[in-house]
């Protein structure tokens, strides 16, 4: 019986750190399941049997009332901080006046996570305490919530397959090891919709998420919150003679530690430079936030010999990002109205500049998100910028407030017509469902000429604006009524600008009939949902008169989409619009009838895995479009991926693609696939 438990935990240990630590698992979630209820069940029928290091003693600890205090074996040290690369020279110069002269240096360099900093001991290889940093004397025993990591090794070596690389290591008799604790940004989405669902408080951002989760006194909550964890230090150990940091990094990982696997080891200062520059490009590419990179003298001995000032020491600094979190004052709120009539609040700023980009104006996501964030007219509040997003306004910082500060009323009426707005239920937003309101109708206008649409270039948003207020344009199909005397009216239309503007117009006549359902607005009808639509309906008119049923017989085209479809077409004013539409001469037709069936699509047998945000497709929509050239959409890269299809903001996806030497493609490449 010892022998099967002994044998049980030692696998599903090991599966654990194939899954959860080097994202590369060998058995099945089922395999792994069966393994797991047979230990329990063995637990369960032998009480006396259960081993501290048994997965199943990650959860079920009692909750405390306040949590002892651990004195640390050697001090938990802080950083220095550099904020830019000549910071950084400056701090090679100081650490090289206490060396021997023409000392040369290599070094460790790595991300600093955003996170917080824990010690783990381990005792002839189990883990048995774990403390926060504390004052770096003393720190606070989180053993319990930190047994719920699952990326934390219960014992170490982890290794226990017959191939395994970890296999061959001794447990160290007495081991204790530094990391970071944090959340990773897609889990921390994932988490705050979570808490937001239930009714709870949303995290402000995965750092505080992770502080609150590891401080609390229940171990049941902290297990339900997605922490990983990275090490990178050993502060004390029994009989190990590591002499680099390099090697510290790889024994680490020997003993199935979990390590950032973008650590560098840097020849000199240049190359740190150069690695720094990388990833303050590259920051957004990871699935975790990081503050700047770590930079660590690679000889322990020479480290130790630099000594410490204060709390931080000499021989590794932290080379810091610019902020991409700033303070500053909410002047205003700007009422804006959306294509859809959605009324959207804007926060006027007191400008700040975050991440090196002057921001005056931040997204404050809907009405009930100010009033759950309690976010108040003259409060000062944190602004965030994160890589190609717009910046947005997290939250206010109460402490500061002064008592002047006013709340914020949702608007009753829509500020471009004055109509009363409503709520719609199920949709935090309120709408202007005035179908004349002028600044729905420029932002159905600027929809209608954009790029995915009818790609009218030469009509700009301003002057979508003149042609609305003027009363030239009162539907989208007025612009193909548009004289040359019209436009010569309007301010600043040069006979030029004008022929321009008429020329644009006339050429989007011949849009096919793929973009005139896109241009149309539909909820839920973007760019690739439209391809489809026309492959199948060869007309407008086939389109129009489609049953719910029919629609949502195309692959890729459920309910929601066919009910907004339906919807639309059922509107009288929607169908005079079709009619004006095709009075002026715009194509209702499809090009040449389609039959997808009987042909096998160009992208038979090839997996795609989307990461990062296209520019014209929703990831639905780019997986549609895939699936509906016969291709397979997968959720995680694999040896078995043909491509991975990468707009802004990609995740560790692409890491892992670059790991494993899959091909990439952005938008336009997976566009020119199909249709090359
Ligand atoms: S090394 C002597 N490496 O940053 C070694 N620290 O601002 C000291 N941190 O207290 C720490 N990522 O909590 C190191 N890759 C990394 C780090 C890192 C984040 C934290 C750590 C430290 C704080 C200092």
């Amino acid at each position: 019986m010892t022998g099967r438990i002994d044998e049980l935990v030692r696998q599903v240990n090991f599966h654990n750190y194939r899954y959860h630590v080097l994202d590369d698992p060998v058995i099945s979630d089922a395999e792994y399941d069966a393994l797991y209820h047979e230990l329990l069940a063995l637990e369960k029928a032998h009480p006396e049997l259960i081993r501290p290091d048994s997965p199943s003693q990650r959860v079920g600890a009692e909750p405390t009332d306040k949590f002892a205090k651990l004195v640390h074996p050697a001090p938990i040290l802080s950083l220095s901080n550099c904020f830019d690369l000549s910071d950084l020279r400056a701090w090679r110069v100081r650490i090289g006046r206490m060396l021997p002269a023409e000392t040369h240096l290599d070094y460790v360099a790595e991300p600093k996570f955003d996170g917080l900093s824990v010690v783990l001991h381990y005792e002839q290889g189990r883990f048995v305490r774990g403390a926060t940093r504390g004052n770096g004397e003393v720190g606070e025993d989180i053993t319990a919530n930190l047994r719920t990591i699952h990326s934390l090794p219960l014992r170490v070596p982890v290794g226990s397959a017959p191939a395994s690389p970890v296999a061959e290591v001794e447990p160290p008799s007495w081991l204790v090891v530094r990391g970071e604790v944090f959340i990773n940004r897609s889990d921390f989405e994932e988490m705050n919709a979570r808490l937001v669902a239930a009714g709870d408080k949303p995290f402000a951002n995965p750092r505080n998420a992770a502080a609150g989760s590891l401080r609390q006194l229940d171990p049941s909550v902290t297990a339900g919150r997605p922490l990983a964890l990275y090490c990178y230090d050993v502060v004390a150990a029994d009989g190990l003679a590591l002499e680099t940091q390099v090697e510290v990094m790889d024994y680490l990982c020997k003993l199935g530690f979990p390590a950032s696997p973008h650590t560098a080891h840097c020849q000199d200062l240049e190359a740190v430079g150069q690695y720094y520059l990388e990833w303050m490009d590259r920051r957004d590419q990871l699935d975790f936030e990081i503050d700047g990179v770590v930079v660590k003298v690679n000889h322990l001995a020479t480290r130790q010999a630099l000594g410490v000032v204060g709390k931080d020491p000499r021989g590794a600094t932290a080379l810091k990002f610019p902020a991409r979190e700033k303070t500053t004052r909410l002047l205003a709120i700007e009422v804006n109205v959306g294509r859809t009539g959605s009324v959207n609040p804007l926060a006027i700023l007191e400008p700040v500049e975050v991440g090196g980009v002057m921001v005056k104006q931040a997204t404050l996501h809907n009405y009930d998100d100010i009033a759950r964030k309690d976010i108040r007219l003259g409060d000062r509040v944190i602004v965030k910028r994160a890589g190609d997003v717009i910046p947005y306004v997290v939250g206010p910082v109460v402490a500061l407030r002064s008592g002047a500060e006013q709340p914020i009323q949702p608007p009753g009426r829509c500020p471009s017509c004055g109509e009363p707005l409503i709520r719609l239920q199920g949709e935090v937003a309120i709408y202007c469902i005035n179908a004349g309101c002028p600044a729905q109708l420029v932002r159905l206008v600027e929809y209608f000429v954009s790029r995915g649409a009818m790609d009218i270039e030469s009509l700009g948003s301003r002057t979508a604006e003149v042609l609305v207020e003027r009363g030239l344009v009162r539907d989208v199909a007025d612009l193909y009524y548009l004289t040359a005397a019209d436009l010569l009216e309007l301010e600043g239309h040069k006979e030029r600008k004008t022929a321009n503007l008429l020329a644009g117009i006339e050429a989007s006549r011949e849009r096919p009939l793929a973009r005139l359902i896109a241009a149309l607005g539909i909820r839920g009808v973007g760019v690739a949902v439209s391809e489809l639509l026309a492959a199948r309906f060869d007309s407008l008119a086939a389109l129009s008169s489609a049953s719910s049923e029919e629609l949502q017989s195309v692959e890729g085209i459920g309910p929601h989409t066919a009910g907004a479809i339906t919807e639309w077409f059922s509107v009288p004013r929607n169908n005079s619009l079709v009619e004006k539409l095709r009075a002026a001469g715009l194509k209702m037709e499809a090009d040449r009838p389609t039959s997808p069936a009987t042909e096998v699509g160009r992208l038979a047998g090839l997996a795609f895995v989307i990461t990062g945000t296209l520019p014209g497709l929703s990831r639905e929509e780019a997986g549609r479009l895939i699936q509906d050239h016969d291709g397979k959409v997968t959720d995680s890269v694999s040896k078995k991926t043909s491509y991975v299809v990468v707009g802004e903001k990609p995740g560790s996806k692409l890491e892992k693609a670059k790991q494993l030497g899959i091909p990439t493609l952005d938008e336009a490449g997976l566009r020119a696939l199909i249709r090359p």
